[in-house]
């Protein structure tokens, strides 16, 4: 069985399900405190941000953010801006991550881009992110106000560093690292350290919780990579193939240009960066992955970051709370949706 059908097929048992319901009372404050930052006078703005926002997403970060606060007991209050800002921090970044990668679809419809064009797609994600800061400052809270704001930064480098390395045949799996790190385990680090803050918890509780998110975040970004050379793109709610006709250099591909033979790699680098690269040529790029197990080693990597997540909460008393966390890095590596 493939990697990917085993993913497909596992078990159902759905903890973000379990999330969802264990953080509802919060979210639903999380919720509409993101419809009402969305509202504008300038009528583009709320159509267009509500365009996505309404499309769904899995509101993975903000839970994790309530998540963390209610781990440590101590209220969730200013965690609610904080889940809130980082949502919209992840929605901006989506806006400008679709223009930036030409993509066509996000939860599951056409981007935002494709209905209201790349400039506007880009002005409301900076509306958005500002509106994050707001949120933030707000809160009073200098210390997580910091992280976030450097999370923003980082992730914006990320993006910035993936894309000079576009394409660039001699991308190494630590530029990799490097890249996820960056544009993506960033975001779920501070998301879950700022909850934590916000719930009270002691610097080592902090410390924790930041790991978490941190290893997190890595295997999360792992599993989408390895997603878009397989993922159903009905459940996923993007293209699949996307990142080897943008050029995209994933863990996959890396390792399977290293391994691979003269013309195994001759075959990879004529549809890398091709955007009109065949569903065909796809497939014929994908046999070359599982021929040398790249897809299979990805998850591999993304396991060794999911139990690296888990080992992080182990300071922590055990509580419900902390068992549910430890399953959601499960579905990290596992989710089919
Ligand atoms: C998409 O994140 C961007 C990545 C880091 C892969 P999600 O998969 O969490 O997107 P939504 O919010 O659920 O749509
Ligand atoms: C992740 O990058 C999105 C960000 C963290 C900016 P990708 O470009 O791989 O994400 P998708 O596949 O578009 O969701
Ligand atoms: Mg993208
Ligand atoms: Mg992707």
């Amino acid at each position: 069985m493939s990697v990917l059908t085993q993913m497909r097929e596992a078990p159902s048992a759905n903890p973000i399900e379990r999330l969802l319901a264990a953080t509802e009372a919060d979210m639903a404050k999380v919720n509409a405190l993101i419809l009402s930052r969305a509202d504008s006078h300038v009528e583009m703005v709320p159509e267009l941000a509500r365009y996505l926002i309404e499309s769904g997403g899995k509101r993975l970060r903000p839970m994790l953010t309530v998540a963390a606060a209610q781990l440590f007991g101590k209220g969730t209050g200013s965690a609610i801006n904080f889940a809130a800002a980082v949502e919209f921090m992840h929605n901006a970044t989506l806006l400008h991550d679709d223009v930036v990668d030409e993509s066509d679809m996000r939860r599951g419809k056409p981007a935002a881009r494709m209905v209201w064009g790349n400039k506007a797609s880009i002005l409301v994600g900076d509306f958005l992110l500002g509106q994050a800061f707001m949120m933030m400052v707000e809160t009073g809270d200098i210390g997580a106000l910091g992280v976030l704001s450097a999370a923003s930064a980082v992730m914006a480098e990320g993006e910035v560093f993936q894309l000079a390395k576009t394409g660039d045949l001699t991308t190494t799996p630590a530029d990799y690292a490097e890249v996820i790190r960056a544009k993506t385990a960033v975001l779920f680090e501070a998301a879950c350290e700022v909850g934590a803050m916000s719930g009270g918890a002691d610097a080592e509780g902090r410390k924790a919780l930041a790991r978490f998110g941190l290893e997190l975040g890595n295997a999360f970004q792992l599993v989408d990579d390895v997603l878009d050379y397989g993922g159903q793109s009905g459940t996923l709610g993007k293209n699949t193939g996307d990142d080897l006709r943008e050029g995209k250099m994933t863990l996959p591909v890396i390792l399977a240009l290293s391994e691979g033979s003269e013309a195994e790699r001759a075959t990879i680098t004529k549809a890398l960066g091709d955007a009109e690269a065949t569903a065909e040529q796809v497939v014929e790029v994908v046999a070359i992955m599982e021929q040398h197990k790249t897809l299979a080693r990805t998850i591999d990597q993304a396991h060794g970051h999911a139990r690296a997540a888990q080992q992080a909460l182990d300071v922590l008393p055990e509580s419900e709370m902390r068992a549910l966390l430890s399953d959601v890095v499960e579905f990290s590596v596992i989710r089919a949706y």
